[in-house]
């Protein structure tokens, strides 16, 4: 068994990143500038949005954190939105979801310019994902596509089943993986909560992609000898043995699986990392493409 070891991948592409960061200084361009703007108080979400803020200074990105409070009116975030928009200091930008309730969350990634979408969740670049054409690919997707690509990772032909239709990552992952493409050409099949008896499905899946949100749902018994299996969850789990009086569980019940698979994600040190990876390079693809 391998370890598709996002943390290290990560930063690898970090570090070319940071090296063409260096090429754009030298050369009198622009620093690339991110900004993530977060409503409420939401602890994995501040996480996260910090992790993405500090991934920026690594690289040598300008970074700007709009911390708005949990009472915030759907108004008022599609104002920051719409400055946002037109600050040309700006390159691109991402509102962290999920949202408080009272906001509709469509309207808000309806508001955000294409243009500075890095997220890559605008209708308008979901559309250019799917017939190909340049665009941002969503981050968790492209993360997963860059850590199957640099591990050489073979997909063509191959059987792929993804558990979960989200938006953000289960929908787009499953036309990722069946684009003609290097990572890619899989006969992809996408599970949700009405599938039945999915076993059947991931039985025979030389690669899993799980993307749920429950703890520890693809067990041994539901994968073959040889499979690649990439986990998406990242739950927090109380536990009072450790400092931060929770544990990070994935999708997957890691030791049975990995006992069968070729590559597997650890979580944490997974797909988180190659997340934020991929953000960074979705920012500089901002700046190089303009
Ligand atoms: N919430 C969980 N994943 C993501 C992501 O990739 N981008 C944003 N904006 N919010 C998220």
């Amino acid at each position: 068994m391998i370890l598709l070891d996002g943390k290290k991948t990560s930063n690898e592409i970090k570090e070319e990143i940071a090296k063409k960061v260096e090429l754009l200084k030298q050369n009198g361009k622009k620093t690339p500038h991110l900004a993530a703007v977060i409503v409420g108080e939401n602890g994995a979400s501040l996480t996260y949005v910090n992790a993405k803020v500090k991934a920026c200074e690594k690289v040598g990105f300008e970074s700007t954190l709009i911390n708005l409070p949990e009472d915030t009116t759907e108004e008022k975030l599609l104002d920051v939105i719409r400055d946002l928009n037109t600050n040309d200091e700006i390159d691109g930008f991402i509102v962290q979801l999920p949202l408080p309730k009272h906001i509709d969350e469509h309207k808000v990634t309806l508001a955000i310019s294409p243009a500075k979408d890095v997220d890559g969740f605008h209708p308008e670049n979901l559309g250019r994902m799917v017939l190909d054409l340049p665009t941002f690919l969503p981050a968790t997707p492209y993360g997963i596509v860059q850590l199957l690509d640099r591990y050489n990772i073979e997909t063509s032909g191959k059987s792929c089943v993804v558990i979960g239709r989200s938006h953000i990552v289960g929908s787009p992952m499953s036309i990722l993986m069946s684009r003609n493409n290097k990572v890619g050409n899989c006969t992809v099949t996408l599970t949700h909560s009405r599938t039945k008896n999915l076993i059947d499905y991931t039985k025979n899946a030389d690669i899993i992609i799980v993307a749920l949100g429950k703890t520890e749902f693809l067990t041994g018994e539901m994968v073959k000898d040889g499979v690649v299996v990439v986990d998406v969850g990242i739950t927090r789990v109380k536990d009072d043995t450790k400092k931060s009086g929770f544990k990070l569980l994935g999708d997957v019940k890691f030791d049975e699986v990995a006992a069968k698979a070729s590559y597997i994600t650890p979580v944490p040190g997974g797909v988180g990392p190659m997340t934020i990876a991929s953000l960074l390079m979705n920012t500089l693809q901002a700046v190089e493409t303009k």
